[in-house]
């Protein structure tokens, strides 16, 4: 899967791909993740990418050039859809992830301040994707957050003992209930895990789990 992020924040995402199972879903060539930085590609003398909205009102509105030029050099290399990030746009659900861990590239785009000028939404967007009913400093956070649920759904992302499909997340999110779960050690601050689970007897053990699924 072919990531490419648009953003004037081209940096700030390094840390996270750069660790655990994205770091390794790079290496193992599952994923490719790679920067536009919009500010690089505005005309403005000043490199500005933001102004003033027509008619007035709270804020500043990205320009649509700088926006316009770094999707289009995104899409000479990424033939994906060019998702925008908003908190107006659809809710990011697992069958919405699921749907779009099936693609091969995808283009995502990052808005700051109030928002990006219309224009753009209404002819290069493809669609518009919200994490969540609140309002964040910027885009990156969301495309983040798609691209971390979508590499963990692709083939090999997840080590063999681990299957997207099996997690009690991914169960839980299908309506099917989930029992507790408990590691070492057997006493932790004086709370005992329950004998059942040490007392090696798989069918009591599946009775037990049966009793507490909520
Ligand atoms: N940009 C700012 N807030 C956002 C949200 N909730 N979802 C997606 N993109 C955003």
């Amino acid at each position: 899967m072919k990531f490419s992020i648009l953003t004037i924040f081209p940096k700030i995402l390094d840390s996270y791909l750069n660790e655990s199972i994205i770091k390794r879903a790079t290496e193992k060539k599952i994923i490719t993740v790679d920067f536009y930085d919009i500010r690089a590609l505005s005309k403005d003398k000043h490199h500005k990418v933001d102004d003033t909205p027509y008619g007035g009102g709270p804020g500043m509105v990205m320009t649509p050039q700088p926006l316009h030029d770094t999707i289009m050099a995104a899409k000479k290399k990424n033939k994906g859809p060019v998702i925008f990030l908003t908190p107006h746009g659809k809710m990011l659900t697992h069958t919405v992830v699921k749907r779009l861990s099936k693609l091969n590239e995808i283009i995502l785009l990052c808005g700051r301040y109030e928002g990006i000028d219309q224009r753009i939404r209404d002819t290069i967007i493809d669609e518009e994707i919200s994490i969540g009913k609140y309002v964040l400093t910027g885009g990156e956070l969301p495309a983040m957050i798609i691209i971390d649920a979508i590499t963990r759904l692709l083939p090999g992302a997840l080590g063999d003992e681990n299957s997207a499909e099996e997690d009690s997340f991914t169960r839980k999110l299908k309506g099917k209930k989930e029992y507790p779960h408990y590691t070492k050690p057997a006493e932790f601050r004086g709370i005992k895990v329950p004998d059942v689970l040490i007392s090696g007897d798989h069918k009591k053990i599946a009775t037990w789990r049966q009793s507490k699924l909520s």
